[in-house]
């Protein structure tokens, strides 16, 4: 949707809320259906149930590939960079795309992937990962992307939770100056028993030799040669699943967040327009990983699905140097660049050096997402990167809205540094206070909720509905909760403060504190531990890990590293701990309970006023933690 002015913005914002049902409707036409809903909406938040564009038939590929044939066939679709700059680029039209998302179809289906089977998906940054993510919505499988940094033992709990039938990855990946064995890793997790998978596809991305176990592993390129370019897309329906994507939460394991087919496709597609403004020759890079819920909106499906050029990089900001991501803009003249405070941060501590060498012209509009943005880091983004002329869209959304909820809109949205901004139309939020009433006054800071649904709201936690209802609507009635606080100003800009729940952020991706507990745990010499955020002056959050062990370490740093370990295993390498402290005790009241405001206290290093101490069992254990902080 083409928004002019804050004035239209306005204008359709009320009209969005008056009659949601008839915006979203006409929103949906826009779209390609097989056959059209015949029903809108129906939603109910207490089981929850909600369904949009009932009865409506299509296929989210449809939308992204064959309806750009007509006029945009030989439009480039993907442009894939690699990470070693002397690598030539590759590029893809909407023709082009089309053939090998068919092609990779058919190996889908010769493998025995049918209708409604989940197929896992952990690769790396190339264009492989782009066609299977497509080639899996052709033939109506339920894709579950695993992002390639999690170790084997995340990677088998995430297979065997989705019962995947497939899994696509790749011999190995390169970041930076790092190689890592992919496929290594996947072997080491289907050994520990995921005896749902029958085939393991292998993309060829380093030209390593690998071990295939005969009859479940197979290589992409043979399989290709078997195969035509010549693939319907499977009728869906709206309410079908489209993919599964995990997240972590306050307790437990990470759980499998579902999208449908109908309302995501909607709501990818119109956000991206309508945050974004894409112009037909503009060139969109998403820096995320496919891994992740960005990549899935606005790396593939959001960008494709406006038939707009989008640009994959399958490396890092610093790799060779931190110039890195300026010359890949200068390289393609990138017009709309979307990225993580977390990067932005970290180059901004490299100075400015590294920018000045090129060209950044073509930038029109500059995003952010996934953390909030400090006023600083927004400054120098402003300043250096968009010269003081891009706006910045700093877009708040979560993996279980499938799509950018509050944000600025192209050019003419007011600019206020840390705050992402007014809600899109059709985006009803509201602030609740501790007895879950809406606050109505400006100025005010309360409990981030959603009143009404939108189509890509989270449908269910695979395999566990009774996990969705608790998370995210049971403690509000009738509202769906995002575990987030923010902040209005007198302009009504929401301004989001952070989680208020038991989940970091650390370089915009999420982690449940009791999730790192359990890998740090599986470590033999601990007995317990207790993890909270930090402020991290690149990373946004830091972890904090205060462990007791059987007994005191006599080399700290030998146990430190052996910990560090484990969660490396038990994770992944983005999981490990900033700092652990090792304590005899923790904090606990006389019921058990740790004290985590405490321990908050001490890993923010704020520890003139601790609060009452008087309800713990042994308020000395306070006094050691203190003077033992790092
Ligand atoms: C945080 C990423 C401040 C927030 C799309 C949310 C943000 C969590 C912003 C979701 C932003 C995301 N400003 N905080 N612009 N965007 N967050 O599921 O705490 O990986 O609940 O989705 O990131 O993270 P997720």
């Amino acid at each position: 949707m083409k928004i002019q002015n804050i004035e239209e913005y306005h204008s359709i914002y009320k009209q969005s809320v008056e009659n949601p049902e008839q915006f979203w409707a006409e929103v949906a036409r826009q779209f390609e259906w097989i056959s059209p809903f015949s029903e809108t909406l129906k939603w109910d938040f207490e089981k929850p149930d909600v369904q949009w564009f009932i009865n409506g038939k299509t296929n989210i590929t449809l939308n992204c590939l064959d309806r750009h044939l007509a006029n945009h066939a030989d439009k480039t679709a993907l442009i894939w960079e690699s990470n070693d700059p002397k690598e030539k680029e590759i590029r893809f039209t909407y023709a082009r795309l089309h053939e090998e998302v068919c092609r990779m179809a058919n190996v889908l289906k010769n493998n025995g992937v049918k209708k409604g089977d989940r197929v896992c998906i952990y690769m790396p940054m190339i264009p492989e990962l782009t066609i299977s993510v497509l080639a899996c919505a052709r033939i109506g499988a339920v894709h579950s992307v695993v992002f390639a940094g999690f170790s084997a033992h995340a990677l088998a709990d995430r297979i065997q939770d989705a019962q995947a039938n497939v899994v696509i990855t790749s011999d190995g990946l390169n970041r930076g100056t790092k190689e890592v064995a992919v496929k290594r890793v996947v072997d080491e997790a289907l050994d520990s028993g995921c005896d749902s998978i029958q085939k393991v596809i292998v993309a060829n991305r380093l030209g390593w030799t690998v071990d295939m176990t005969h009859g479940r592993d197979v290589f992409l390129h043979d399989e290709l040669l078997k195969v035509n370019a010549d693939c319907p897309a499977e009728p869906m329906d709206s309410e079908d699943m489209l993919f599964i994507l995990y997240t972590s939460g306050s307790t437990g394991k990470p759980k499998g967040v579902v999208h449908t087919i109908g309302g995501y496709m909607v709501y990818a597609g119109y956000t991206f327009d309508t945050v974004f403004q894409c112009g037909e020759k503009d060139i969109f890079w998403c820096t995320a990983d496919v891994g992740w819920i960005t990549g899935h909106s606005y790396l593939i499906y959001g960008p494709l699905l406006n038939g707009a050029t989008t640009l994959m990089f399958e490396g890092i900001p610093t790799y060779p140097d931190a110039g890195r991501f300026w010359q890949v803009i200068d390289k393609y003249g990138v017009t709309h660049f979307y990225t993580a405070p977390t990067a932005i941060r970290a180059l901004m501590a490299s100075g400015v050096d590294h920018v000045l060498g090129y060209n950044l012209h073509s930038l029109k509009l500059l995003g952010t997402v996934g953390e909030p943005i400090n006023e600083e880091a927004w400054k120098w983004y402003h300043l250096h990167i968009g010269k003081g002329r891009c706006p910045i869209v700093d877009t708040w959304w979560q993996t279980e809205t499938g799509g950018i909820m509050i944000s600025a809109i192209g050019h003419f949205s007011p600019q206020k540094p840390a705050h992402a901004g007014l809600p899109l139309p059709g985006i009803q939020p509201v602030l609740l206070n501790n007895d879950g009433k809406e606050i109505k006054e400006n100025e005010q800071e309360g409990y981030l909720a959603i009143r009404f649904p939108w189509p890509s709201i989270i449908r269910t936690t695979y395999g566990d509905h009774e996990r969705c209802r608790l998370t995210y609507f049971s403690t509000y009635n009738n509202y769906y909760f995002t575990g987030d606080g923010a902040r209005r100003d007198a302009d009504g800009l929401y301004r989001i403060i952070g989680r208020v729940d038991d989940v970091i952020n650390v370089s915009g991706h999420r982690f449940g504190t009791a999730e790192v507990e359990n890998a740090i745990n599986q470590n033999k010499k601990v007995v317990e531990s207790a993890v909270v955020g930090f402020p991290h002056y690149i990373k946004g959050q830091g972890i904090y890990a205060f462990v007791v062990c059987e007994k005191i370490p006599e080399s700290p740093d030998f146990t430190r590293e052996e910990i560090l370990e484990t969660v490396t295993q038990e994770i992944g390498r983005i999981a490990k701990p900033d700092k652990i402290q090792f304590v005899t005790a923790l904090p606990k009241t006389r019921s058990g309970k740790i004290m985590r405001r405490i321990l908050r206290k001490v890993a923010e290093g704020d520890t003139s006023n601790l609060g009452d101490t008087s309800t713990l069992l042994d308020p000395l254990v306070v006094d050691e933690i203190v003077q033992g902080a790092i």
